[in-house]
């Protein structure tokens, strides 16, 4: 089949199976190119949580299509690669997490949605990376929150509002391997190029950025500004759709090695293969899922 074959075919099974194809700004062009929807984790959490589609194809890692099955238990959502996990949701357990609770009674559990269905269902609220100031300061009569699986995500948050945030030890090995070096020499040798990076980098990293989002802010930011070259510190994906809506504009990797092989996982052929047999789904269990779907519920709330 070429590939016009199967964006045909995809189309035509979409259609047949009442599905909507989501994508993350991180996802391989192709599957960008024939979803119906791309964004970063919040958007693709409020369009899921709105869908009247009979199936959701998720196109991202495993936490983002279990965060589709909790907010649509009567659906039917298919992660197209089983295997595309991500490494920091898997930092932290729910044991590990009760232990936490257990350390500090009473303290509100702020969780990435970067978590698995077991850990959120233990938390008081989720957040992203677009929404967690926001989150961290609803709780604003709390003198302390713990924040986790990231505690570059945390240390971040800590710098914008007055609550003591704690964190556990996790991170992106992707964003966590960006050094403040290299983004020194990328500086130096782009020095027209704003740099703007995501927060889950390093501390050091964010102290020499001139601006701070998630994908799709970065993805409205560049959109909106004056400038004309930008040095991007997060997933090389994203500059992909970057390119393609800013034809004029100028996007340099702050490190060429920023690749999250889990969200390169998925082809346009698994995207057909998932459509046709229905396959391989993401089922929470009905306790789980009650749990996770109230911290989800609250963030969507508050955001
Ligand atoms: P965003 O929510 O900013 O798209 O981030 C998701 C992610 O996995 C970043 O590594
Ligand atoms: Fe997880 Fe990092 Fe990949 Fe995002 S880029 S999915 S946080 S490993």
């Amino acid at each position: 089949m070429t590939k016009n074959d199967l964006v045909k075919a995809i189309e035509k099974l979409k259609k047949e199976r009442r599905a909507i194809l989501l994508a993350h700004n991180y996802q391989n062009p192709d599957v960008q190119d024939v979803a119906d929807f791309r964004g970063d984790s919040l958007e693709l959490s409020r369009i899921a949580a709105k869908t009247d589609a009979s199936v959701i194809v998720f196109c991202g890692v495993h936490f983002m299509a279990e965060t589709a099955a909790i907010l649509n238990p009567d659906k039917i959502v298919l992660l197209p690669r089983k295997d595309a996990g991500c490494p920091m949701a898997d930092m932290i357990t729910a044991d590990d997490l009760q232990r936490v609770k257990e350390e500090y009674p009473g303290v509100p559990i702020i969780t990435y949605v970067n978590s698995t269905a077991d850990v959120k269902a233990l938390s008081t609220i989720c957040c992203t990376s677009a929404n967690v100031v926001k989150i961290v300061r609803s709780f604003q009569d709390h003198p302390r929150v713990y924040l986790t699986p990231d505690k570059n995500l945390a240390q971040y948050a800590a710098k914008h509002v007055n609550n003591e945030v704690l964190y556990w030890d996790g991170f992106c090995p992707i964003h966590d391997s960006l050094s403040v070096h290299e983004v020194i020499a990328k500086k130096k040798q782009f020095p027209e190029a704003l740099f703007i990076a995501h927060p889950e980098c390093r501390p050091e990293v964010l102290d020499v950025a001139d601006h701070i989002f998630s994908t799709s802010g970065m993805l409205r930011f560049v959109k909106e500004a004056g400038n004309r070259e930008f040095i991007i510190g997060t997933e090389v994906g994203i500059i992909y759709p970057m390119q393609r809506e800013n034809p004029d504009k100028i996007f340099y990797p702050a490190s060429e090695s920023m690749i999250c092989s889990n969200m390169k996982k998925i082809s346009l052929m698994d995207v057909f293969n998932a459509l046709e047999t229905l396959e391989p789904r993401v089922v929470v269990s009905e306790n789980i899922r009650t749990k996770a779907l109230a911290a989800i519920t609250r963030m969507l709330e508050v955001s």
